[in-house]
């Protein structure tokens, strides 16, 4: 005992036992945990994060310099500086429809975007659904609130993952609070379909649920006829109860800016502006520079990152596809491979096996929840080269065991 500290009172030196239950309850990353498996191994390719091997094009680079040389050093408006909110609401416009700057937020991330939503509308208590597998953070954010999240599985079949739909509108009962969606989907690259879209959107209109749509990938998206991914914001009039969650991280190669945006209803835009105050108080002003650069000047690059992203991926499912026992399909969005292949029943043992003994870096399907164990994910936004390295690596595994 602590003589300092009289009977009664609690020690002066905390325990990790005092902190929250709720953050104590967290799930933490199997992929931090594959990757610290690796430490210490000299050769290690890594395919484990959600990022491109490429640094952020140098016209958004420059945007920033020139910034920070004219003195954009302060803080700025918590809900972004005006010509980032007006870029953003012409781009949202162009991609989706008439959309208002009022209707627009500037958030430091994607994942700054998803908590402030999160926090705007569920709290201790609520019921929370969010589809699965999925990236962690959307499930245990809900969690850090103190809502209850209840998950509703994709289904892995012969066309590679699908929504049973009347099975989710199951799980949305009077009383939910908010729907969690991400489409395209980290990790799957499940794209959700525009009916399923209005379907989900009818019910929860119905039952007063409101929707989180996290739509950081909707850029990349392979399918022909529909090259930037279905939108909650195509169906959804701009004051409903549907929050657009987005990023600059994945389209323009800025995941270390850490800058996102949010469309919402106007009517939530004060109470915005406060947790945003209170969370990170604004987004960095140069950075935001940098953001307005990518919107105005940015498409030829979005396009031309899409069709490298496009020809990886099939490079990728051509070459693990003639690997024994490994079963793959390409997706229709995002960038990854979320595939099966021996031992991935127990995904996180494998992939602590496969970084230390084949230097080869993947993250565990079990990760993002129940559903996604017995598969791996593998991004592939990288150069071709590295990709056939990975699968040689892989391929010397699996024949020595
Ligand atoms: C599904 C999903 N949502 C949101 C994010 C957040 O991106 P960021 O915080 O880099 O903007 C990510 C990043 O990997 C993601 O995969």
């Amino acid at each position: 005992m602590n003589p300092a500290v009289a009977p009664g009172l609690p020690a002066a030196t905390t325990t990790g036992a005092d902190a929250r239950d709720n953050v104590r309850a967290l799930r933490s990353s199997q992929i931090r945990e594959v990757a610290n498996a690796g430490l210490g191994v000299a050769d290690v390719l890594p395919f484990w994060f959600g990022e491109s091997d490429r640094a952020t094009p140098a016209f958004i680079c420059q945007a920033a310099t020139a910034a920070l040389g004219q003195g954009a050093t302060f803080y700025s408006h918590n809900l972004g500086i005006a010509p980032l909110r007006e870029a953003l609401a012409s781009y949202v416009t162009r991609l989706h429809g008439p959309t208002a700057v009022d209707h627009v937020a500037v958030t430091s991330s994607g994942v700054s975007a998803l908590m402030l939503a999160t926090q705007l509308v569920a709290g201790a208590g609520d019921r929370v659904v969010a589809v699965t597998p999925l990236w962690p953070n959307l499930v245990e954010i809900p969690k850090i609130l103190g809502a209850e999240v209840q998950t509703v599985g994709l289904r892995f079949g012969a066309q590679g993952w699908s929504l049973d739909v009347d099975q989710l509108l199951a799980a949305l009962t009077p009383g939910t609070r908010l729907l969690l969606l991400n489409s395209p989907n980290n990790p799957t690259g499940w794209v959700m379909s525009r009916d399923d879209q209005r379907t989900v959107l009818d019910h929860c209109r119905r039952l007063g649920i409101w929707i989180i749509a996290d739509e950081v990938y909707e850029r990349l998206s392979y399918v022909q006829g529909d090259e930037i991914a279905p939108s909650f914001l195509d169906l959804a009039s701009r004051d409903e109860r549907v929050i657009c969650v987005n990023s600059f991280s994945k389209a323009w190669l800025m995941t270390g800016w850490r800058l996102g945006w949010i469309v919402a209803p106007a009517a939530l835009m004060d109470d915005l502006g406060k947790l945003i105050e209170y969370n990170t108080s604004c987004s960095p002003v140069f950075v935001q520079q940098a953001g307005i650069a990518a919107l105005t000047q940015g498409e030829a690059f979005v396009q031309q990152l899409v069709g490298d992203l496009r020809a990886s991926r099939d490079h990728l499912v051509r070459a693990l596809s003639t690997l024994p026992g490994v079963q793959v399909k390409a997706p229709p969005g995002a960038m990854y491979l979320f595939f099966s292949l021996p031992g991935a029943g127990q995904s996180l043992a494998l992939c602590k096996t496969l970084v230390r003994e084949a230097g080869l870096g993947l993250a565990p399907g079990s990760a993002f929840g129940p559903e996604g164990e017995g598969f791996v994910r593998w991004c592939y936004a990288c150069d071709p080269a590295r990709l056939d390295a990975g699968v040689a690596r892989l391929q010397r595994y699996l024949a020595s065991r």
